[in-house]
């Protein structure tokens, strides 16, 4: 059936007003399929984005910072398990998602497909990349689809812990011995550009920006959160005297803005397009980590069927194509 004129002016009206859309509220069909790819592709990025971290959980340096990356770790778990919920209320089942991603038809955050080589990498990573979610994802708590919006709100919260404990990471290092500094500003050097591709392609190369923007899913542009990060982040270097590694960053006080060089963009096309360093490594990871998690799913349905809380999802393992034969990790 053809979406009705009325019923669509209504919906624009809502969202004019600041009105929050519920899911069991009338949305375009555009509408609800911008936020399953948005959302499921946000939850996606929270659990693989434990990999890389993961890596250094049994290699941190004290029992402190190992503490605090295992919280920060398991903080991304939480993240990805209340996006997989906020998606699934617009109609997509988690299975079908997580088939997505394990079958590498679903993108996620392109960040997450560099190594970590370091642990000046896991400070570059909770400051820098944490530091570009928390900026993302600020202006995320006003999106106009509630259960979007409302995950935002705890996750933010989360986030915070997540960059506090980046920063005190490189600044420890920054402060240390020479070797230490130069593993810092290393792990600057390293994660610079790829953090400020998360933030998307220029405005003027995004195909969703503009109706992301009508349907006040996106309240920034692209180009305006990265700028928001840059201007903040500028300083934060200053403060661990470390140098940016852009020689073309000035400041611009006509604009009041710091300005840097162009962003390596046939990288971000190469990352996106599974042709990261890590990619195939990443996948591999989430597939073994499936095939190896069948049994407490199985034994979960079991549970529920016996106790009479099944729901209906058909069975996601026989929908999975298995990991080609010939993978090779980048
Ligand atoms: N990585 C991978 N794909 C990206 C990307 C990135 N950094 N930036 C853009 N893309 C993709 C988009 O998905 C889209 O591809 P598609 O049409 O095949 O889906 C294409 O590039 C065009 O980009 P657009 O800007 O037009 O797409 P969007 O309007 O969706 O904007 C976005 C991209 C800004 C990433 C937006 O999707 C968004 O805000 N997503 C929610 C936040 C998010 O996913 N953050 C990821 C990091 S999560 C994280 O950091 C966890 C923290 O705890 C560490």
């Amino acid at each position: 059936m053809g979406e009705d004129a009325a019923q669509t002016a209504r919906f624009e009206a809502r969202i004019a007003r600041e009105d929050k859309i519920e899911p069991n509220d009338w949305m375009p069909e555009a509408y609800r399929r911008t936020l399953i790819r948005q959302i499921s592709q946000h939850a996606h990025s929270e659990v693989v984005g434990m990999l890389p971290e993961g890596n250094w959980i049994t290699r941190a340096p004290s029992l402190r910072r190992k503490a605090s990356l295992l919280a920060k770790v398991e903080d991304e778990a939480g993240h990805g398990l209340y996006l997989y919920a906020a998606a699934e209320t617009l109609g997509i089942s988690r299975e079908e998602m997580v088939g997505q991603l394990l079958a590498g038809t679903a993108r996620y955050s392109s960040i997450f497909n560099y190594p970590t080589l370091t642990w000046g990498d896991i400070g570059a990573v909770g400051w820098l990349v944490d530091g570009a979610a928390i900026i993302n994802q600020i202006a995320l708590c006003r999106c106009s689809y509630g259960p979007y919006a409302r995950a935002m709100i705890r996750i933010c919260k989360e986030e915070s812990f997540h960059q506090r404990q980046g920063f005190e990471i490189m600044l420890t290092l920054a402060r240390g011995t020479p070797e230490q500094r130069a593993m810092a500003q290393d792990a600057l050097d390293r994660w610079w550009w790829p953090s400020l591709m998360m933030f998307g392609p220029h405005d003027a190369d995004s195909p969703h920006s503009d109706q992301s923007m009508k349907w006040k899913i996106k309240r920034q542009t692209n180009d305006e959160l990265r700028q928001h990060f840059i201007d903040m982040t500028v300083k934060q270097a200053e403060v661990l005297g470390l140098a940016i590694p852009d020689p073309e960053l000035a400041y611009d006080a006509a604009s009041g803005h710091w300005q840097g060089g162009e962003i390596d963009w046939a990288e971000f096309r190469a990352v996106i397009s599974g042709n990261g360093p890590c990619n195939r490594q990443r996948l591999k990871q989430r597939r073994a980590a499936h095939q190896q998690g069948a049994w407490v799913r199985e034994a979960a349905r079991a549970y529920a069927e016996k106790h009479g809380r099944h729901r209906q999802s058909t069975s996601f393992e026989t929908r999975v194509a298995p990991a080609p034969q010939n993978e090779v990790v980048a």
